[in-house]
C-alpha cells in the first residue's frame, strides 16, 4: 500500500476512537456523511465561545472579527476549488440547497417552453428532483442521459442528446450509489460545443479528489460541507460570473439587497446576491477550518491511498460468495456498493451494526439507479482516508457473518 500514515491521521478524528456494539467502530459511512477532525471542532467552539456575533452588518468588534473569519472561509474554499473570483463562491447550507438555488435561478432567467434539461440515469435525488420542478413550471423537457450495467455512463449517447433545445446538463461528478467517476471534463467540453452549460453535483467529489474549476470549465459546480470533514450546515455554490450576474435571487431578504422601497428592490453584488438572511455563520467557518486541514495533510496521497483501499475492498467482497457488487465502473471513488444473496440490505446493515461496522442500506436517494439494477436497495460502504486495511477486513468478516447467519 502507498505510504499513508493513517494512523496519525486517525488520532485527529476523536469521534473514531469508541466501541460500538463492544466492537472497535469501524466507520464506513463517508459518502452519508464525513467525521469532523479535532482542529475543525476547535475552530466552531472558538466561534462560539469567542466570536459568535452575527455578520456583515455589524460595527461593533465581534461581528467584524466574525464576518472576516466566514469571508476568510470563503477565500479558503476559492483557492480549493481554483475558482477564479472569491464573489462567484456562494455559501449555502449544503448541496441540495445549493442545486435548488441553480435550478430555479437558471431556470427562471433562461429555461422556456419546449426547451431541455440533461441529467443522467445515476444522480441522487437532490439532482433529478429540483430540475423536474423547473422543467413542468417551465414546460421544458426532462431527458436521460443513459448509464451500461458496470454504471458508466454512455457518452456516445449522451452526445446524440445535446442538441439547440438543450439549456442545461446537470450531472455527478462522482455518483454517490456507485461510486463512478464520470468524464466530467469532457462532457463540459462537449456540452460547451452546443453552447450548453453544465452544472456538476460534486458531493462526491471534493472529498475525494483534487479539484480545479477552471480546468474542468465547469459552469455551476456544488457540494456539501459535512462530506468533506466540516459540519452539517455548509455548502458551496460555485457559478461561473457571466451566469451568476444573470440569474435573479434564489432567495430573498435581508442581506442581499443594495435597496428596498416599496416601490421596487435593487440587489446587491456577488455574493450577496444569493445570501439572503443570516447564514450558517459557525459552519461556514467550519468548512475553512475543514479546508485548512486537507492543506496541511497530502491530500493528493490521500485520495490515492483511499483509492487502494477501495479496490481492496472490492477484492475482498468480490471473493465472498453470495456477494455482488453494484457498479463495476472503470474508474471509481471511494463507494462500494452491494448486496448479499437476498438478504435484505436493511438486514445487513443491521448485522454489521452489531459487528461496529457502519454502512449504509437502502436507494441512497437514488431510486432509478435502483430500478436500472433491479434491486430495492442495497447495502453501501463507503471511505475517507483514515479508514483502514484492518476495517476492510472487519468488513468483509462481518458480511462472512451475514451469509452465516441467512444460510
Ligand atoms: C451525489 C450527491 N448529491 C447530492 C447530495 C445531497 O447532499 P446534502 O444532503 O448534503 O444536501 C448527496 C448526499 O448524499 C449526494 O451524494
Amino acid at each position: 500500500m502507498t505510504t499513508f500514515d493513517f494512523n496519525k491521521i486517525r488520532e485527529d478524528f476523536p469521534v473514531l476512537h469508541q466501541t460500538v456494539n463492544g466492537k472497535p467502530l469501524v466507520y464506513l459511512d463517508n459518502a452519508a456523511s464525513s467525521q469532523v477532525p479535532q482542529a475543525v471542532i476547535d475552530r466552531g467552539t472558538k466561534y462560539l465561545r469567542e466570536e459568535h456575533s452575527n455578520i456583515h452588518r455589524g460595527v461593533h468588534y465581534l461581528s467584524q472579527t466574525a464576518t472576516t473569519a466566514y469571508e476568510a472561509a470563503r477565500e479558503k474554499v476559492k483557492r480549493f476549488i481554483n475558482a477564479p473570483d472569491v464573489d462567484c463562491c456562494i455559501f449555502v447550507r449544503g448541496c441540495t440547497e445549493g442545486i435548488n438555488l441553480v435550478a430555479s435561478s437558471y431556470g427562471k432567467g433562461f429555461i422556456k417552453e419546449g426547451d431541455e434539461i440533461l441529467i443522467s440515469q445515476m444522480e441522487h435525488h437532490s439532482n433529478i428532483v429540483p430540475w423536474q420542478v423547473v422543467a413542468e413550471e417551465r414546460g421544458a423537457k426532462i431527458r436521460v442521459i443513459p448509464m451500461n450495467e458496470r454504471g458508466e455512463l454512455v457518452v456516445d449517447e449522451y452526445e446524440n442528446l445535446l442538441n439547440e433545445r438543450t439549456k442545461m446538463v446537470a450531472v455527478a461528478h462522482v455518483s454517490n450509489s456507485l461510486g463512478t467517476v464520470n468524464p466530467i471534463k469532457e462532457m463540459i467540453a462537449t456540452a460547451h460545443k452546443f453552447g450548453v452549460p453544465v452544472c456538476v453535483d460534486a458531493a462526491q467529489s471534493v472529498p475525494h479528489m483534487p479539484v480545479d474549476v477552471q480546468d474542468l470549465d465547469a459552469d455551476f459546480y456544488v457540494f456539501s460541507g459535512h462530506k468533506m470533514f466540516a459540519p452539517t450546515g455548509s455548502g458551496i455554490v460555485y457559478g461561473k460570473r457571466e451566469w451568476l450576474d444573470k440569474m435573479p435571487p434564489y432567495q430573498t431578504g435581508g442581506s442581499q439587497i443594495r435597496t428596498v422601497s416599496f416601490e421596487k428592490t435593487m440587489y446587491a453584488p456577488l455574493p450577496a446576491k444569493f445570501e439572503a438572511g443570516t447564514p450558517a455563520i459557525a459552519a461556514g467557518i467550519g468548512l475553512g477550518a475543514a479546508i485548512d486541514y486537507l492543506n496541511s495533510i497530502d491530500f493528493a496521497a490521500a485520495a490515492a491511498y483511499e483509492h487502494e483501499l477501495l479496490e481492496y475492498a472490492t477484492g475482498r467482497l468480490g471473493d465472498i460468495q453470495g456477494v455482488t457488487i453494484v457498479g463495476t465502473a472503470a474508474e471509481k471513488a471511494s463507494v462500494l456498493s452491494f448486496t448479499v444473496a437476498d438478504v435484505h440490505p436493511h438486514d445487513i446493515g443491521t448485522i454489521l451494526d452489531q459487528e461496529g461496522v457502519a454502512v449504509r442500506a437502502g436507494h441512497h436517494c437514488a431510486q432509478p439507479v435502483m430500478q436500472f439494477f433491479d434491486v430495492p436497495a442495497t447495502a453501501r460502504a463507503s471511505f475517507a482516508f483514515y479508514n483502514t486495511k484492518d476495517e476492510v477486513d472487519k468488513l468483509a468478516d462481518a458480511v462472512q457473518r451475514v451469509i452465516e447467519v441467512f444460510a
